[in-house]
């Protein structure tokens, strides 16, 4: 007799694979709480206040470099804050051109017309949502003035010729690590291998600075003052005798309340990436036989820190499309999603230039000197979106999610093979 969880499909009425919910992903703890009782008792005590730039956010600030394996980190209000920050302080010049990845939070791209910059779409590699050496080099010209990577699920982009070809050019590269703390590339911890990197700390990411925050970080000390200065109204952080304020800009800073949950959040930052790495591999495992859907496991020397994991469809040997496939595997009660966000050239505010006022700058202005209505095709990112699907996972993602996910894909893919 055919078991209905193994046969009819739920979405056509048939026996749910899992009917529990999702496991809950317990990110903050008792630890968190004292970290941050603690200032508020040592405020009242004290009748002082906790500020911003304190002990706690030096100290967060230090052993982030630390977990880095060495460099300088500035933390500050969120990922968008950190990219937008890493960027600016490469000091580049307005109406120049920065590459940037098409499929990534609007967060890591924003931060460029922000600038007066030009962001410039690379394609994905194929069969991914990552950029590639040659999308990037493609769009390489005399006006370019930075290149934007994202590891984007916390897989690792090819850095090694990215940084060969960059390096030859003299155009500094960010990495915008908001998805991938605790990732390697060969062995390098990502973000340590452009020239200044962004994390997000929100709480959705592998360790947090509470609801919100982000990391800049950078190797060479110039860099990181040039970044503290950006990030805080332009302060002469890092000039000798400098009294007045250096640089025009906002006040992005992190405090110190966030920094004390940050620093615990630090402590359980290795142990939370490789939890999210087992659980993600164990999924990677069970797939190995399915006929019509690969796991995206990474490049080869990488250790991905798997902010969801990524699924590909063989469509030639399936009945229907992505949307057909994931919503019967969601039906099985488990969250799958179809895609990841569309590009951001989809998107109204970069359709309307809705940067400064009606002006349509950066684009517009007649100082920028290539074309403003030059449109980049994508047809990796759109194969990618037409084949690639996702799952969310987390430190208390388990055997068995990772049963019952391989369970649900292996009836759906039964269901639809031709
Ligand atoms: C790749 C990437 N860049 C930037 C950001 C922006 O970070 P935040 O939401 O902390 O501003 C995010 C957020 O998810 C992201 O995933």
């Amino acid at each position: 007799m055919q078991n209905d969880a193994a046969g009819k499909l739920a979405i056509d009425g048939g026996k749910k694979t899992r009917t529990e919910p999702w496991p809950a992903r317990r990110l903050f703890s008792e630890e968190e709480k004292a970290a941050a009782a603690a200032l508020f008792d040592e405020a009242i005590e004290s009748g002082g206040v906790f500020a911003y730039g304190g002990a706690e956010e030096e100290a967060y600030c230090r052993e982030f470099a630390e977990f880095m394996g060495g460099g300088y980190a500035d933390a500050v209000n969120s990922g968008t804050s950190a990219v937008y920050v890493a960027l600016r302080a490469l000091d580049l010049e307005p109406f120049t051109e920065v590459i940037v990845p098409p499929v990534t939070d609007m967060g890591g791209v924003m931060p460029v017309p922000l600038l007066n910059c030009i962001p410039i779409c690379a394609d994905t590699a194929p069969g991914s949502y990552n950029c590639g050496p040659e999308q990037i080099e493609a769009r390489i010209t005399d006006r370019t003035s930075a290149i934007l990577v994202a590891h984007i699920a916390g897989q690792p982009v090819d850095m090694d010729p990215i940084l060969e070809m960059a390096n030859a050019r003299s155009i500094p590269v960010v990495e915008d690590c908001a998805q991938a703390h605790g990732a390697t590339y060969k062995g390098r911890l990502v973000g340590t291998m452009g020239d200044t990197a962004a994390f997000s700390t929100m709480s959705g990411k592998h360790h947090a600075t509470g609801g919100q925050g982000g990391v800049v970080f950078a190797r060479d000390e110039a860099l990181y003052w040039r970044a503290r200065q950006a990030s805080d109204r332009g302060k002469p952080f890092g000039i000798e005798g400098g009294a007045f304020n250096v640089l025009c800009g906002h006040n992005l800073n992190l405090n110190d309340l966030s920094a004390a949950i940050g620093r615990v959040q630090l402590r359980k930052l290795p142990e939370n990436v490789a939890k999210c790495r087992r659980a993600a591999l164990a999924i990677a495992d069970r797939c190995e036989t399915l006929q019509a859907v690969t796991v995206d496991r990474g490049l080869p020397e990488t250790e991905g820190a798997f902010w969801f994991v990524v699924f590909r469809l063989d469509l030639d040997k399936l009945r229907g499309d992505v949307d057909t496939f994931v919503a019967a595997a969601q039906a099985e009660g488990l969250p799958f999603n179809a895609r990841y966000t569309r590009p951001f050239t989809d998107h109204d505010w970069f359709k309307n230039r809705a940067v400064f006022g009606t002006s349509g700058y950066p684009w517009t202005c007649p100082l920028y000197k290539g074309d403003p209505d030059q449109v980049y095709p994508l047809p990796n990112m759109e194969a990618a979106h037409a084949s690639l699907f996702m799952l969310k996972v987390h430190e208390n993602v388990t055997g068995k999610e990772a049963d019952d996910a391989f369970a649900a894909l292996r009836k759906v893919e039964r269901a639809y093979l031709k």
